[in-house]
């Protein structure tokens, strides 16, 4: 199940977005966890089954949902968390289309619609 960061989740989340290409250095890692602590527009959920295994951050923009930040811990994938991180997020803000960025294009690319996912 998605739920929202707290800051009692920062270790893990930093953990999390680590494994991101783009978060490999620690201060980029920092910068980027205040933004989602600070900024409205910005929000990051986890994904929590018996532990938290995955993250997911987003930015709101007017009409659309920039997906910034997907990552689940290597102990976990090819079991569907990716996909079904995607899904929640579509479905939470579900009048906004999906954008993904630059990082995250390639897997976001690949879930499915929310009707196809039905
Ligand atoms: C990308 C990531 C979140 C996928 O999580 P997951 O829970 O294993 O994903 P799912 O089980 O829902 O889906 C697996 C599918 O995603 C594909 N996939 C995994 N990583 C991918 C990537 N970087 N780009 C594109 N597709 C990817 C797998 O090949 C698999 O495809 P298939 O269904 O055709 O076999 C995970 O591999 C990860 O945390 N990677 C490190 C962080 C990262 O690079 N994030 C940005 C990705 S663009």
């Amino acid at each position: 199940m998605l739920i929202r960061y707290k800051k009692t989740f920062e270790k893990i989340a930093m953990g999390l977005l680590s494994f991101m290409p783009n978060e490999k250095d620690l201060k980029v890692l920092q910068q980027t966890i205040k933004q989602y602590e600070m900024e409205e527009m910005w929000q990051l959920f986890l994904w929590k089954e018996e532990d938290i295994i995955g993250l997911i951050g987003v930015k709101e923009a007017e009409n659309s949902l920039e997906i910034h930040h997907i990552s689940v811990n290597p102990s976990h994938r090819h079991q569907g968390v990716g996909k079904q991180m995607v899904c929640a997020v579509k479905a939470l803000y579900g009048d906004k289309t999906i954008q993904p960025n630059e990082f995250t294009a390639a897997f976001v690319g690949k879930c499915p619609a929310p009707s196809e996912a039905e």
